[in-house]
């Protein structure tokens, strides 16, 4: 009897230690400590002993039953602390790992050539005017000396609200505003920045778009003031070597006239062979400020002239990086802006 306890005491004891998780642990405590098990069966058959080895057979029972329930708790422990330590295995983070960045947006390149604008001509002491984006025919076109039914008016077909509003086709009436604003003759130096609107599309025109304006009246102000100022801006916004190209044109609201182009390189790689062409891209338009403009808007072309340009921020944009199609600064696909 004390044999064959030590032998089941040994198989209960293989059994435990064997168990993988709380599943087989409670199977095996229930094949030797259940009801029905192994133990508790001989346990049952010590009505048979007789008196004397009843006693020793009852002590050593318990004690076998004792040794098994010690030995569930030790492998109970065992599992759970090996669970705890494939959970942290499987859970641990490495923190000399580089954290990752939140993807950060960044200035659009049409602000960013905006601002570059604003700079070079704040160097100069111009201000900055604004006007509004809904104009009337009277700022848009009156003021400018385009009178009604002009012809000039078909060159900026527009988008209208009413007979009277329409979205501005330039921002050239900010120049009107601008000197109603003031006391007659008082000498201005302005640029005005914003939104324009035309019904264009290819890709060199968009039908929203960016102009600056400038306006710079005072005594004695010349053709070669303009020239200059031109001049100065595009060699600092394109770089020394740059060619700029006074072309003759017509505009209601200033006598003479030009339009400036810069001249580009354009590469075309076909194979292994590399070509260049040069065109020359239209960026603003200019002159001298018309004396009915003056009269119109409370200035005395006697006394007082001036110059003023309007010139396309996209088409500038275009130019200083090299992109040849302005519709891409505002489809908003982010492989192409990710680029500036
Ligand atoms: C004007 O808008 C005149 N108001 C400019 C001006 C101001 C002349 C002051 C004299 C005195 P123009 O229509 O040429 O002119 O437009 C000026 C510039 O805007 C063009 O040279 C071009 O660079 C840009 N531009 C014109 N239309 C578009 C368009 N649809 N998309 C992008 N840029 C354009
Ligand atoms: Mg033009």
């Amino acid at each position: 009897m004390k044999a064959q306890m030590e032998e089941l005491q040994a198989r209960a004891l293989v059994r435990i230690r064997q168990a993988q998780d709380e599943a087989q642990l409670q199977d095996a405590r229930v094949a030797f400590l259940g009801k029905k098990g192994e133990l508790t069966a001989v346990l049952r058959g010590m009505k048979d002993l007789s008196a004397a080895e009843r006693p020793v057979i009852g002590a050593l029972a318990n004690e076998v039953r004792a040794v098994l329930e010690a030995a569930i708790d030790e492998q109970r422990t065992v599992l759970k602390e090996a669970k705890l330590a494939a959970r942290l295995a499987s859970e641990r983070i490495d923190i000399t790992l580089p954290g990752r960045r939140p993807l950060t947006g960044h200035i659009h390149p049409l602000t960013k050539i905006n601002r570059r604008i604003k700079d070079i001509f704040m160097k100069m002491g111009y201000t900055v005017a604004e006007g509004p984006e809904m104009e009337s025919d009277f700022y848009n076109f009156q003021c400018l000396n385009f009178p009604p039914d002009h012809p000039a008016r078909d060159m900026q077909d527009s988008f209208y609200i009413t007979d009277s509003i329409l979205l501005r086709t330039h921002t050239s009436p900010v120049q009107a505003r601008t000197m109603q604003a003031h006391e007659p003759n008082t000498p201005l130096r302005i640029i005005a920045p914003g939104k324009v609107f035309r019904w264009d599309y290819d890709a060199t025109h968009s039908p929203v778009f960016h102009q600056v304006e400038g306006l710079v009246l005072d005594k004695g102000i010349t053709f070669g003031d303009l020239k200059g100022t031109i001049e100065h801006f595009c060699r600092e916004i394109f770089g020394s070597d740059t060619q700029v190209r006074f072309r003759a044109s017509y505009f209601p609201f200033t006598e003479p006239s030009a339009e400036v182009d810069i001249l580009f390189r354009k590469r075309h790689t076909k194979g292994s062979t590399v070509r260049t062409t040069e065109s020359w891209l239209e960026i603003l338009g200019c002159g001298m400020v018309h004396p009915n403009v003056l009269q119109l808007n409370g200035y005395d072309p006697a006394e007082i002239s001036g110059f003023a340009f309007g010139m396309g921020v996209e088409r500038i944009a275009m130019l200083v990086y090299g992109i040849d199609d302005l519709r891409l600064f505002f489809e908003n696909d982010l492989r192409f802006l990710a680029q500036f």
